[in-house]
């Protein structure tokens, strides 16, 4: 419910601005969650629970790449706590990097929605993103929840 409304506030809006000026912690949570639920889909493809498919591929890489784009302005000094965040102080610490993770982040999903054609292609772009983009990033700057 709540998901829905924030993503219809956000279409009706046409800008992720204004809802992050007003909660960039759950902008930033549901951004997030999106990789998660679509990188459910890719492992579940990869492992050959479903059959591949490319379309289902291509939509996970946009939706990595929308989220890469749109993270890197919702980290305000303001939003270091509050709202269940998991976001490590070491972000505000190393913002430089942490942002250029987000543009390699970008370039790695747009990369692979022109490079993955079969399985095979989608595994080794996969893996490559998963361990490098996402886990990579959450060792250094997400607090482990369990
Ligand atoms: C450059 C850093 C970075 C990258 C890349 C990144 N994440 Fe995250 N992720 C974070 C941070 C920081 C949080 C915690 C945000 C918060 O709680 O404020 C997070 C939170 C999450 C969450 C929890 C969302 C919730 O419900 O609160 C999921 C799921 C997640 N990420 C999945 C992914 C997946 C899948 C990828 C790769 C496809 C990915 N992330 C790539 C930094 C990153």
């Amino acid at each position: 419910m709540i998901r829905t409304m924030f993503t219809i506030a956000a279409i009706a809006l046409g800008a992720s601005i204004a809802v992050a000026d007003q909660d960039p912690v759950a902008a930033r949570r549901a951004l997030m969650k999106a990789n998660g639920d679509e990188a459910k889909i890719g492992v579940a493809m990869m492992k050959g629970e479903t059959p591949f498919d490319l379309a289902k591929a291509q939509k996970m890489f946009a939706t990595f790449e929308d989220a890469a784009q749109k993270m890197p302005a919702l980290f305000p000094e303001t939003s270091k706590t509050g709202g269940d965040t998991a976001a490590r102080l070491e972000i505000w610490q190393n913002m430089d990097d942490f942002r250029a993770r987000f543009d390699k982040f970008a370039v790695d999903a747009e990369a692979a929605k022109v490079s993955v054609k079969d399985l095979d292609s989608f595994k080794a772009a996969f893996n490559a993103i998963g361990k490098n983009d996402c886990g990579g990033c959450h060792e250094k700057y997400r607090v482990k929840k369990s």
